[in-house]
């Protein structure tokens, strides 16, 4: 699908940027409910033209960001033409550096006013966001070949309509997160077909959020039942409801790996179905974990690549990365997440592209500024980067896909 392997690191506007006063998460950060604020974020919104000379001198041939809706329709139907030449110019600033860009239309955040009027449970939601791709489209895709229209839909539904701790932050309710869903489906397929409009050649995918399911005791039926249980809802289902339905409406897959998830069988609860996530189970004692408590499972990547693969297109790895403070750790991680990566190209899954998130340390929404996945490390003071260890193995590895001739 591409002639060369793209490799890079992932943002999104609201993590990086600063300053995005007119979106759903600005309206809740301000509401004191959270610890944290985004405020200034990376000041990416500035500084974007020096992070990509980071980025370049990091072997990065491919950049991953987001468009921030609530910039482009600040108010329902007034079109900032001056955000959207800004983002001209971000994804200039990229090709001028040699790095193809890749873009998210829809990075977790909305225009308050879209929240505030139904969010994505309305059934305007579909239209509302139709007129911000009609809007973007026909100018992003003169530059832009490569897509991603909706990220991680299964953890933005859960989070925000079902745990209800992301904005708009309602009571727990199956019934919206299933109208959320079915809503972003059809934007999925209308953003689809606009920016096929707007390029033929446009390569069109979804980011979905994509754990590795693994049966705690493989040898009880049980532990295996609710493990393939889990991995339906968590990778069928959504992959179903994105790809195929109402007709294939995917280039690629887009896959975000971070973590394995080890299930068994629990006969208690609502959710007893899907099983109980055991953290230390049998044979495993060795284990380690993120910050955050994600374990770290790299040979993971490979089985996900391959559970993917059987839907016969080409996936990119649109996310991987670590939140630690730990350098040998942060460092061995991409290292044998990379090795995972050769392991499934050597395996010819067909694989054309990885990103590590990300690029800087940013806002990880309810972790606030404190879960560090950055290549480069962010001082929110002063706003120095300070390239870490990690990035220069990542760095090898990206120019053994493209390599330069002059000086990074
Ligand atoms: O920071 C997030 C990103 O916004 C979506 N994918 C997972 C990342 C780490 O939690």
């Amino acid at each position: 699908m591409t002639d060369r392997f793209l490799c890079g690191a992932s943002t999104a506007s609201h993590q990086v940027e600063g300053g995005n006063r007119f979106n759903d998460w600005w309206e809740y950060e301000q509401s004191g409910r959270l610890p944290f604020r985004s405020g200034d974020a990376c000041r990416h919104f500035e500084l974007y033209e020096q992070d990509f000379d980071l980025a370049r001198k990091l072997g990065h041939n491919a950049h991953r960001f987001s468009i921030e809706w609530s910039r482009i329709e600040p108010e329902e139907g007034r079109w900032d033409r001056a955000a959207l030449s800004h983002y001209e110019s971000v994804i200039d600033a990229l090709l001028e550096r040699g790095i193809e860009p890749v873009v998210t239309l829809h990075h977790f955040t909305n225009p308050a006013w879209f929240t505030r009027s139904g969010g994505w449970t309305s059934r305007h939601s579909v239209e509302r966001f139709r007129r911000y791709v009609e809007f973007v489209a026909p100018v992003l895709a003169r530059r832009v070949r490569y897509f991603l229209t909706i990220n991680e839909p299964t953890v933005y539904v859960k989070r925000a309509y079902v745990a209800g701790d992301w904005p708009p932050c309602r009571p727990r309710s199956w019934l919206n997160g299933l109208r959320a869903m079915r809503n972003q489906c059809r934007a999925h397929v209308v953003a689809y077909d606009l920016l096929h409009e707007c390029r033929r050649d446009a390569m069109v995918g979804v980011a979905h959020s994509a754990p590795y399911v693994e049966a705690d005791d493989p040898g009880r039926t049980l532990d295996r039942f609710v493990a393939r249980v889990r991995d339906f809802a968590l990778n069928g289902l959504p992959f179903l409801l994105f790809g195929r339905r109402p007709r294939a409406a995917l280039d690629f897959i887009g896959l975000n790996y971070y973590t394995r998830q080890v299930v068994c069988w629990r006969p208690r609860g609502a959710g007893m179905l899907f099983g109980a996530e055991n953290k230390e189970p049998r044979g495993h004692e060795s284990r380690s974990f993120n910050l955050l408590g994600w374990e770290i499972y790299p040979d993971g990547l490979r089985l996900v690549l391959r559970r993917f693969a059987r839907y016969g297109l080409p996936m990119i790895v649109t996310e991987n990365g670590i939140a630690t403070t730990d350098e040998q750790l942060r460092t061995a991680f991409v290292t044998d997440h990379l090795a995972a990566l050769d392991a499934a190209r050597a395996e010819a899954l067909p694989v054309s592209g990885y990103f590590y998130w990300s690029l800087m340390d940013n806002f990880e929404w309810t972790e606030g500024v404190g879960a560090r996945f950055g290549l480069a490390a962010v001082d929110f003071d002063t706003q120095a980067r300070t390239v870490r260890p990690a990035a220069g193995r990542f760095r090898d590895y990206c120019l053994a896909q493209s390599p330069r001739s002059g000086p990074g």
